[in-house]
């Protein structure tokens, strides 16, 4: 029993444990630019108080504090106007102690999320949303890159995945994850197929993927039915059950027995999109 267990544990990346060791790095790096007189400061804004935002929120101001950047949050009310927001991210655009911006989302429905986006220097764009940042990623230029694709790419390449030449299915086309995951993957010289709601026989087109993404927002969809024996599955989802437990977009339980490699939730690829947020945030301080 003891050794079917612990053959189970292999299989599990652990997001946590990566995650932590690229802090550490950044740690080192930060400490190294301190010396140089080179510090930076992310600022953080939220509008509203959304519960699980200000948890996120609380996150990443702490992982700055741990990596030794600086961290500036601003608490907007939930009725904040569009030309409020765009007044503060116009100061901090121009603010040089500011070296990254963020406007935590979802922002509330009077707000124009991509005008939003938009207006963020693409410089102090730590989040890698501004269209010329995605520009930049799509014509293999250097610039941000999404942070939650991002850290699927480190888990794999830490955890000693290959991707090159694998086929890769992405399901989820979102600008924040599906999009910029199937680029990255295509960079990394993967085959990739691009799977959503309206994608036919999505069963056979997953069961296809050496490395399977699920990042489709629906708690426990994809089950062992959509994947190969020994293939990798990474779950972008989290999702609270009615349980009250974390969950993600793949049901865990029936997927392990059939995969080579799979990351839990939590644990696996959500402390990764804190780690590369720092990651951008030490990026953007050195330009
Ligand atoms: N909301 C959910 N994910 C993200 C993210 O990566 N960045 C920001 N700013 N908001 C989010």
């Amino acid at each position: 029993m003891e050794h079917s267990a612990s053959m189970a544990n292999e299989k599990i990346i652990d997001g946590k444990r990566i995650s932590q060791e690229i802090k550490d790095e950044l740690k080192v790096q930060v400490a190294k630019l301190k010396e140089q007189g080179i510090e930076g400061c992310l600022a953080v804004i939220q509008v509203g108080a959304d519960p699980a935002s200000s948890v996120y929120v609380r996150n990443k101001k702490r992982a700055c504090a741990y990596i030794g950047i600086g961290s500036r949050s601003y608490e907007l009310e939930e009725d904040t106007t569009q030309e409020q927001l765009l007044e503060l991210i116009g100061q901090l655009n121009n603010d040089p102690a500011v070296t990254g911006i963020l406007v935590q989302l979802p922002v509330p429905k009077q707000i124009d999320e991509q005008q939003i986006i938009q207006a963020i220097s693409p410089a102090k764009d730590v989040d890698g949303f501004h269209p010329q940042n995605v520009g930049a990623l799509v014509s293999g230029l250097p610039g941000f890159v999404s942070c939650t694709p991002a850290g699927v790419i480190q888990l794999l390449k830490r955890s000693g995945i290959p991707i090159e030449g694998k086929n890769c299915v992405v399901i989820g086309r979102s600008n924040i994850v599906g999009k910029p995951m199937a680029v990255l993957m295509l960079r990394e010289n993967a085959t990739v197929t691009i799977a959503h709601s309206k994608t036919r026989d999505l069963k056979e087109i997953c069961r296809r993927a050496d490395i399977l993404i699920a990042a489709v927002g629906k708690p426990r969809m994809i089950d062992a039915s959509y994947i190969k024996e020994g293939a990798v599955v990474i779950d972008v989802g989290i999702h609270r059950g009615e349980d009250q437990k974390l969950c993600g977009d793949v049901d865990y339980d029936s997927a392990v027995s059939h995969v080579q490699a799979i990351t839990p939730v939590p644990g696996g690829v959500g402390p990764m999109t804190i780690a590369m947020l720092m990651n951008n945030c030490v990026e953007a301080l050195m330009r």
